[in-house]
This record gives structure tokens, sequence and C-alpha cells, in this order.
């Protein structure tokens, strides 16, 4: 049984996270995505509202589970015996965190091994982090993000559409 988790912020989740979560659920039997808690960042989602989207589009995926996080990543993935680590890379500039991550991580744990998805081309410029800043000028989210979340962002920003 190899169960793995798919760790984020998913803060939005986008449409770029949405095809490492069906890709990467073909691979594995079990897919646990993962959103951290992190309480110094802040998120324009609360935690809860989070994992209740990412459950929204993960309902009809029979072997995806969506859970939260606190802490280290490899502690987590002892408690819900993980032992694969999926991320999406997206271009060259994301190698270099990547691979650190992956490596501290491997250190701590040798049974964590991580796996890489290379993003789909149409989402390879794609961050939480672009859809946030779009989306606060009133920019059109549709190509970015699923139909269903794009009034809850823009909400966020007081901007009616
Ligand atoms: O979507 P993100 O914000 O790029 O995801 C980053 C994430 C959640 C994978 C990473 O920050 C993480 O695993 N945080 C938990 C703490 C930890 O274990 N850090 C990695 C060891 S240096």
């Amino acid at each position: 049984m190899k169960r793995a988790i798919y760790p984020g912020s998913f803060d939005p989740l986008t449409l770029g996270h949405m095809d490492i979560i069906e890709r990467s659920s073909r691979i594995v039997d079990e897919l646990v995505v993962g959103v951290l808690n992190n309480s110094a960042k802040n998120s324009l989602f609360s935690l809860d509202e989070r994992v209740s989207m990412i459950k929204e589009m993960t309902d009809s995926m029979p072997n995806v589970t969506v859970s939260s996080f606190d802490g280290l990543l490899v502690d987590y993935m002892k408690e819900i015996q993980a032992t694969i680590i999926v991320r999406g890379l997206r271009a060259v500039t994301d190698f270099e965190y990547e691979l650190q991550i992956a490596q501290t991580n491997h250190v701590e744990n040798p049974d964590v091994e991580t796996i890489f998805l290379t993003t789909s081309l149409q989402y390879s410029y794609l961050s939480s982090t672009i859809v946030k800043e779009f989306a606060s000028y009133g920019g059109d989210l549709t190509k970015f993000v699923p139909a269903r979340f794009i009034d809850r962002i823009y909400e966020k920003y007081h901007i009616s559409k």
C-alpha cells in the first residue's frame, strides 16, 4: 500500500494543484492532500476553508483524502503512515527550493521519498500567489482556479462581479 501526501498551503487551490492531485492519485494507492496550518503565514483563506475547498473538488476521487497538519511534514507522515511526498515542479526556479526540502526530509527520515511531477504546460506559470495578485485587481480567474471558487476569492477582496 503506497500512501502519499501532497503537502502545500493551497491558498487557494488552483487548477495547477488539481492537475497534480488528479495525476498523482493515479500513480499511488492513496493520496492525502495535506494542508499546512501555518499560523505565521498570512493566508487569504482560513485553514478550514482551504480544507473544505479541496474536499469539494476531490469528493469523487475514491483514493484521495484531505487533512491539515502543523509542524514538520515528516512527523505528520509518520502519524499517517505515508512514505511518499508529491510535489509539482513548474520551472527551474522551483528546483533549488524543492531539492533542499526533499533532501532535508529524506535525511530526517530515509524512508521518505519525494516524487516530482512536472506541471502540465498550461499551468506552468500558475501559483496561488499570482492568483491572489490577479484577483486583488479584479482580474479574470477562469483559467486559474476551479469556477466555483471565483466568487469566494473576489469576496475576500470585497470585489463584486
Ligand atoms: O505550497 P507551499 O507553501 O509551497 O508548500 C510548502 C510545504 C507545506 C510543502 C512546506 O513548507 C512544508 O512541508 N512545511 C512544513 C514544515 C516542514 O516540514 N518543512 C520542510 C523541512 S525544511
